[in-house]
């Protein structure tokens, strides 16, 4: 019943084509009417003023969160990764939701810092990935060398699946390993057309690496590659959209469908016998004055139907689901159903947070969705002091849609907000501003990270007493300790060896 979906994320370092692909995968698949919209997006992310206001006005970015197309009578759900410099814990929470990801690597470049970010995330779920090597339409670096640097740098089996027929100038087309043809470019150069030509006269050269490819690397396997163990590895140009046909198809044909998810110790499958899902990312609405919020939920099990009532774990008591918007069909208006492995997009005032379960019986809890450890940390002061309940609530609102962490520390009234990225810092003063209207400004913190304590009731009430000025709480009360360094923490964890310090929190 539903193996016809694959929810899928793109994983990239920024330029390597990312955008690009996302819109050729659209027109190549049935939603032509989105491509437009990605690219728009594209341009306007590379300036960083730009792309606030783009992220202010919502609609654009609540639509292409969400991206679905299809082929050949599958669903294809593409969940849009934020694809900016600086990392954001909405990035990490995303790829909770798939069941798959693409890493798109440029050919000149290999293995770039945010590419691995993305893919240790990956690995912490056993997230199976597909690799494309893209731009080879332009000189890139030797093939074997970008196949031993993935192997390496990630500690993973490559199997390559194609062979590009030089790159750049000596660009002739791919061979794919599965039909011997090669894919040749066709008509004007500026949208190649792949045609397929089975006795291709391989150069001597090409001829010889390509049999090395094929007897130096792994053979594929379905089971290592949907363990997150092997990457099965293809060619292409995003920009003259070459090699994304094969792309689709290899998604289609080896990417998992929907796969149980965790809650506690048991696994919830798609054919569990109700409808569950978690609440992996929420965004403000389009109109800051009424803060109404979409959260989205990735299905996990049963059938959901439009005005289904289901309970949020945070909640307690059941809620209809009157105007979902379900991003799969062509279009929305019509749909009224939805699978595991899509995406509903749920109305709310605030009720639903990131984490949350739903469900018709209210007894499953997924487990999983991290919090992560910040890597900034920053004092925050009111120019307004009278507005201090403004801050706490705008705090904790935003700390709710997981914008930024928020600790309030055991001694004092500073509080501290936490972020992954520096990024997250500018979104939360400008939000600060528009949304709550409470001008606020960011200082120097001393602390460098933050761990979650665990530990039995003597162990934790004795660092509690020794340690009160680098303790703090965060918005569910759970203790963290606050590190003025790295070393802090290793100091901390050898004097304190019944204690646990954890730099993700699971919700
Ligand atoms: P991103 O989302 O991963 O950040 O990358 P994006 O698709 O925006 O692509 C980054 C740049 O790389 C763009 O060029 C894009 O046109 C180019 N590009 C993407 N795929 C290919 C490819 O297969 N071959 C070649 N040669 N170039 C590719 P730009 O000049 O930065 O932007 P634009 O003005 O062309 O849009």
């Amino acid at each position: 019943m539903t193996s016809d979906r694959r929810t899928f994320a793109i994983i990239s370092h920024p330029d390597a084509g990312k955008t690009t692909l996302t819109e050729k995968l659209l027109l190549t698949g049935g939603a032509i009417h989105l491509a437009g919209e990605v690219k728009a997006r594209g341009q306007a992310r590379r300036a960083r003023s730009d792309w606030m206001k783009i992220e202010q006005q919502r609609g654009i970015s609540v639509t292409s969160s969400v991206m679905t197309f299809e082929r050949d009578g599958i669903t294809f759900n593409l969940l849009d990764t934020p694809g900016h410099e600086d990392f954001s814990e909405d990035t990490y929470r995303t790829l909770t939701a798939v069941d798959s990801a693409i890493m798109v690597i440029d050919a000149a470049k290999g293995i770039e810092p945010q590419t691995r970010k993305l893919f240790e995330v990956c690995r912490l779920r056993s997230v199976p990935i597909i690799t494309f090597v893209n731009k080879v339409d332009r000189e890139g670096r030797p093939v074997f060398e970008l196949l031993d640097e993935i192997a390496d740098m990630l500690a993973l089996d490559v199997s390559p699946q194609m062979y590009p027929v030089g790159m750049g100038g000596e660009f002739q087309g791919i061979l794919d390993f599965a039909s011997g043809e090669v894919v040749v470019p066709e008509g004007p150069s500026k949208e190649f057309k792949g045609r397929r030509v089975a006795d291709f006269d391989l150069p001597e050269d090409i001829a010889e690496n390509v049999e090395l490819a094929q007897i130096g690397y792994p053979e594929f396997d379905l089971d290592a590659y949907r363990n997150g163990d092997l990457t099965p590895v293809y060619f292409g140009s995003a920009l003259k959209n070459f090699g994304v046909v094969e792309l689709i198809e290899a998604i289609a044909k080896y990417a998992p469908p929907p796969r149980p998810q965790p809650a506690g110790e048991e696994q919830i499958a798609p054919d569990h016998d109700e409808v569950t899902g978690f609440i992996f990312k929420v965004q403000a609405n389009m109109d800051p004055n009424h803060r109404d919020r979409i959260a989205f939920m990735r299905q996990v099990s049963g059938t959901f139907k439009r005005g289904m009532k289901l309970t949020p774990s945070g909640l307690g008591k059941p809620v209809a689901i009157h105007s979902p918007i379900l991003f799969f069909a062509q279009d929305r208006e019509v749909a009224d159903t939805a699978e595991p492995g899509d995406i509903i997009g749920i109305p709310n005032h605030g009720t639903l947070r990131v984490g949350d379960t739903l469900s018709e019986k209210n007894q499953v809890r997924f487990t999983g969705l991290p919090n992560f450890a910040p890597e900034i940390l920053r004092r925050v002061a009111l120019v307004d002091p009278t507005k201090t309940k403004q801050l706490r609530k705008a705090l904790d609102d935003l700390s709710e849609e997981g914008v930024i962490q928020v600790f309030y520390p055991e001694i004092g009234g500073q509080w501290i907000i936490g972020v992954v990225g520096q990024l997250q810092l500018d979104v939360l003063i400008s939000r600060l501003s528009a949304e709550y209207k409470v001008e606020a400004k960011l200082e120097a913190s001393p602390f460098a990270t933050a761990r979650w304590i665990k530990g039995d009731e003597k162990a934790m009430a004795e660092f509690e007493k020794f340690n009160l000025s680098n303790l703090a709480k965060d918005r569910d009360g759970d203790l963290v300790f606050m590190a003025k360094s790295p070393w802090d923490v290793n100091y901390q964890e050898e004097k304190n060896p019944d204690l646990t310090f954890s730099a993700t929190k699971e919700r």
